[in-house]
This record gives C-alpha cells, sequence and structure tokens, in this order.
C-alpha cells in the first residue's frame, strides 16, 4: 500500500509517499520525501511564529504535493491513501495539512486518515527497521519528552513525561542564550565539539529520583545564570558550556531511562523526535539500554526532525488495521497519545 502523509504541524511544510506491504511485516519504503523548512521566515524572530506559519504551509503545500508525487512517480490516483497530521501543533498550520489532505481524498475517493504528529515520531523507528511491538520509546522533541510503552499504533502507556518544559525547547534556549541561532539543537550540538563536558556543574532536575518524569526549568535557569557569568575572554567558555549542558540532558535521560527499563522490561529501546538526531545523546542511551540487556534503536538522523514520511509511515500503519477517518475530523491542538495519563496530570 501506498501513502501521501503531509506535515504542517510546525514550521516545515513536508510531503512524502511511503510504500509499506499490506500484511503488518514492519519496515517501509519511502518513494519520496520533501520539506520545505520555513527557517528563514521565523530565524529573525528567535523562534516560530504561528500566524507566519500558517501562510507559510499555505503558500507551499500544493507545490509539495505535486513534488512528493513527481518525485515518486507516481498519480494521486495510484494512492491507497492520504494521510495528514492531525494535531497536535500549531492549529493554523495543522488546518492546512488537515484541510488539504481530505480534499484531495474526497476528489479522488481515497480514505483518508488523521495521524497524531507524536505517534509518528513514535513508530518512525519501524520505517526502517524491523522492530517488533511492543518497544519503550523515549520521545523527545522540540514540544515534549515522555517515555511510553508502545503496544501498536493508537496503544501506548505513559510511564512518565516532563513537569515543565521539553528537552528541544532547553537545547533552543540554550542556544538563544549563547547567541548560536536556531534551532537550537544542531547548534548545540556542533559548538559542543571539543568542548570540556566537565567544565560547569549543571544541575539535573529528577536524577536519581524515583519514577520516569522529566524536568527541564531548573536547567535553563541555570544555564542563563552561567551565560550571564561566562568570561568574555575565554574562546573555549561556549564550547565548554554547550559540552556540560548536553552531558547534563545525557546524565538526566540515562537515569529516566534506567527507571523506566526497571519498571517496564523491554528488550528494545527506542529514541525518536528532534532531539533524537543529537549523536552524543544516542551514544548515552546506547549505554543505559545495554546496560539493560537492551538494545537501542532510533531511526536515521534525517527522520527524527519532523517530515512527511513519518507520517505516511503512520498511515500505512493504520491503514493495515483499516483505522481511516472521516472528513469531519476535526483538528486537535492537543491530542495526548495515552490519554488517560494526560488525565493525570
Ligand atoms: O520533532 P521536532 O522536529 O519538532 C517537534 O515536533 O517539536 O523537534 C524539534 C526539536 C527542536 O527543539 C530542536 O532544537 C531539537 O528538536 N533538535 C535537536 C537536534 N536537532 C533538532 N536537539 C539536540 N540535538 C540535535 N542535533
Ligand atoms: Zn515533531
Amino acid at each position: 500500500m501506498r501513502v501521501l502523509g503531509i506535515e504542517t504541524s510546525c514550521d516545515e511544510t513536508a510531503v512524502a509517499v511511503v510504500e509499506g506491504a499490506a500484511e503488518t511485516q514492519p519496515v517501509g519504503r519511502i518513494l519520496s520525501n520533501t520539506v520545505y523548512s520555513q527557517l528563514t521566515e521565523h530565524r529573525r524572530f528567535g523562534g516560530v511564529v504561528p500566524e507566519i506559519a500558517a501562510r507559510a504551509h499555505l503558500e507551499r503545500i500544493d507545490g509539495l504535493v505535486a513534488q512528493a508525487l513527481d518525485d515518486a512517480g507516481m498519480e494521486l490516483a495510484e494512492l491507497d491513501a492520504i494521510a495528514a497530521t492531525g494535531g497536535p501543533g500549531l492549529i493554523g498550520g495543522v488546518m492546512v495539512g488537515v484541510m488539504t489532505a481530505k480534499a484531495l481524498a474526497f476528489a479522488h475517493d481515497k480514505p483518508f486518515i488523521a495521524v497524531n504528529h507524536l505517534e509518528g515520531h513514535a513508530l518512525s523507528v519501524r520505517l526502517t527497521e524491523p522492530v517488533e511491538f511492543p518497544y519503550l520509546l523515549l520521545l523527545v522533541s522540540g514540544g515534549h519528552c515522555q517515555l511510553l510503552t508502545v503496544r501498536g499504533p493508537g496503544e501506548f502507556t505513559r510511564l512518565g513525561t516532563t513537569i515543565d518544559d521539553a528537552a528541544g525547547e532547553c537545547f533552543d534556549k540554550t542556544a538563544k542564550l549563547l547567541g548560536l541561532g536556531f534551532p537550537g539543537g544542531p547548534a548545540v550540538e556542533k559548538a559542543a565539539v571539543g568542548g570540556d563536558p566537565k567544565r560547569f556543574a549543571l544541575p539535573r532536575p529528577m536524577w536519581r529520583k524515583p519514577g520516569c518524569d522529566f524536568s527541564f526549568s531548573g536547567l535553563k535557569t541555570a544555564v542563563r545564570q552561567t551565560v550571564e557569568k561566562l568570561p568574555a575572554d575565554d574562546p573555549r567558555a561556549v564550547a565548554d558550556l554547550c559540552a556540560s549542558f548536553q552531558r547534563t540532558v545525557g546524565d538526566v535521560f540515562a537515569d529516566r531511562c534506567a527507571n523506566a527499563l526497571a519498571r517496564a522490561p523491554s528488550s528494545t529501546l527506542v529514541v525518536a523526535g528532534g532531539v533524537a538526531a543529537n549523536v552524543y545523546l544516542r551514544g548515552r542511551l546506547e549505554e543505559v539500554a545495554a546496560a539493560h540487556g537492551a538494545r537501542l534503536v532510533a531511526p536515521p538522523v534525517r527522520l527524527c526532525t519532523d517530515n512527511g514520511a513519518m507520517i505516511a509511515w503512520a498511515g500505512v500503519e493504520r491503514l493495515r488495521l483499516g483505522q481511516v477517518d472521516a472528513l469531519d475530523f476535526r483538528p486537535r491542538p492537543r491530542w495526548p497519545l495515552d490519554p488517560a495519563a494526560a488525565n493525570r496530570m
């Protein structure tokens, strides 16, 4: 089955066509994967401006759909379904993607699938690696930081979440404070190369506490206070702080994942979401997985940050189960993977 996937929940307009076998055999094939990154539109504001994002999605979406089909060498009529991120995210952008997908589905008489953006990240690993359910997932992006057991599409048990900020947000803030630009994650990772990870002792919120929850606001504040006192005449200071910051996040991830692996033993630990692109953090997670007799599996770096292929793939997984949506689906600004856990918070 071949599914077109549309992603418009933040600042990437992305469209892809993915093919997957009809039976439940994992691993698919990416036939095309186009993306227009709105970086230049948002850079001068130091973050994503929702109104600008929605307009930019609207301007680009039709062209990207045409390009994705062209790259895949396909006509719309040859698709088996049209999927789009239905939430959570910036609602103006989500509406653009959902309306486009619904219109295409209606005009060509194809099933429409509304994909939870977080499920897109959660299942993306199965597009490229034969990972069986259930698995333990560390989902770390710009807006989310959660540990979950993934039993199948739509079947998630949340073990922990952040009580304040997301890890990606903390990377972005650190980069902003150091004037490294936006988005912050890749900038901090690059600046940390060769830095001394032990020079600055930063707080590790939740470290060695029971449970699987996260907290990053205290770390954010500590980074700000450290930046304010950073010696101007020390050329190594920025690299050392970035390396120390990354190590601190690595310590927290390792500690929380160790608790999760003890509580919900799994032979596979998966990391996904934009922050999973970080090579240092992947290394730390590999160590913690190995210490618990598990293996770490991560999507290729280019599929960690937002993309259309993960939405198309989640569409394939849902279509296999016959899970399609009606055309009156309403875009959802909030859409927890484990609603029962979200209600407890
Ligand atoms: O999944 P994603 O592309 O969008 C959301 O759904 O939020 O994640 C974006 C987040 C941003 O905060 C970005 O700074 C972070 O992922 N990120 C990274 C890296 N690449 C992207 N964080 C750390 N290291 C990276 N290499
Ligand atoms: Zn994302």
